[in-house]
């Protein structure tokens, strides 16, 4: 009987399959840290010093020091998140006025993109199945947002995002999924995880990240606008669930790739990924809710 594989093989063998020769670079860069950028508070009196603007992006920038974590009671002026993923709540191109959904949102940097683009007018939900990292959620959103933007605006749920369609349908003009994935920087992070590494990892994932992207799809209205986002390398748990969608809803999905600098396009959506940018990984797809001819039947 030949000698069980290794978790860590495993994992080596599954991405190797996919990335082919640039896997090794990929697997190196994936294990440098990741690099931080800053989400200054517009509501938030001071002004940032030693920082230039990320990518032009709104209250988005790079330090060029190391800034103190901030805290306190008072409103907070500015939050740390990862680069790449910036960019999803971004492509939802949030207008105040929306009805917006955040369905797997703590901790909650991206939440806080979606609140400052509605600019205090409009609605976001912000919901997330875990009682832990909802609590963090809420302690993110109010210490960022002016109370009386809070009460006005926000609302936080704790629902399971594969069963929201049961509930609500066509419901909301902007909806970001930012699923629950492998995120293979961690796995490689910790010997534990590597360890019990199998391919039926992702598989799972994928199955999971379907049901929640289903249920999304039917609860944005005709003409609103779906994100989808993972923050891993396998494309099972990103083009292959996209195609999933196209696959049952055919001409009603109008997906457009997002143009990102130093994003790679990929069959359905956008990559970013360490060796290449220096950010990520981090892949999305924009999906546009469009009438076909059944649907107005
Ligand atoms: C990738 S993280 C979200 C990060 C968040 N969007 C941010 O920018 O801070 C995925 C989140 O999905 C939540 N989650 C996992 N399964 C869920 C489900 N079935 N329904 C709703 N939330 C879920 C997890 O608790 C986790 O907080």
């Amino acid at each position: 009987m030949g000698k069980k594989k290794s978790g860590s093989d495993q994992f080596d063998e599954f991405y190797q399959e996919f990335y082919q020769t640039r896997w090794t670079t990929l697997k190196e860069s994936l294990l440098s840290p990741k690099s931080h950028v800053i989400l200054k508070n517009p509501y938030h009196q001071g002004a940032l010093e030693n920082v230039s603007p990320f990518h032009d992006l709104p209250n988005l920038y790079v330090g060029s020091e190391e800034l103190p974590q901030p805290q306190g009671e008072e409103l907070l002026p500015y939050y740390f998140l990862d680069g790449a993923s910036a960019f999803a709540p971004l492509a939802l191109d949030i207008k105040p006025g929306d009805k917006v959904l955040d369905l797997c949102a703590a901790p909650g940097g991206k939440s806080l993109i979606m609140a400052y683009a509605l600019r205090g007018h409009g609605h976001l939900s912000a919901n997330d199945k875990s009682e832990n990292r909802r609590f963090r959620l809420q302690k993110v959103l109010r210490s960022f947002l002016p109370p009386e933007i809070y009460k006005d605006t926000i609302r936080i749920t704790g629902f399971d995002a594969s069963s929201w369609c049961l509930y609500e349908l066509e419901a909301y003009d902007k909806i970001l999924l930012d699923a629950p994935c492998s995120s293979e920087r961690h796995v490689l992070d910790s010997p534990t995880h590597l360890l019990d590494w199998r391919p039926g990892r992702t598989k799972r994932l994928a199955a999971n990240q379907w049901t929640m992207l289903a249920s999304a799809w039917l609860v944005l209205r005709y003409g609103g606008r779906l994100v989808y986002s993972t923050c891993s390398l396998s494309p099972l748990e990103n083009d292959g669930v996209v195609s999933k969608l196209l696959k049952k809803f055919g001409e009603e999905v109008l997906i457009s790739k997002p143009e990102i600098p130093g994003g790679e396009p990929t069959e359905w959506g956008t990559i970013l990924l360490p060796d290449k940018s220096g950010q990520g990984p981090f892949y999305l797809s924009i999906m546009e809710k469009v009438k076909t001819l059944s649907d107005k039947s």
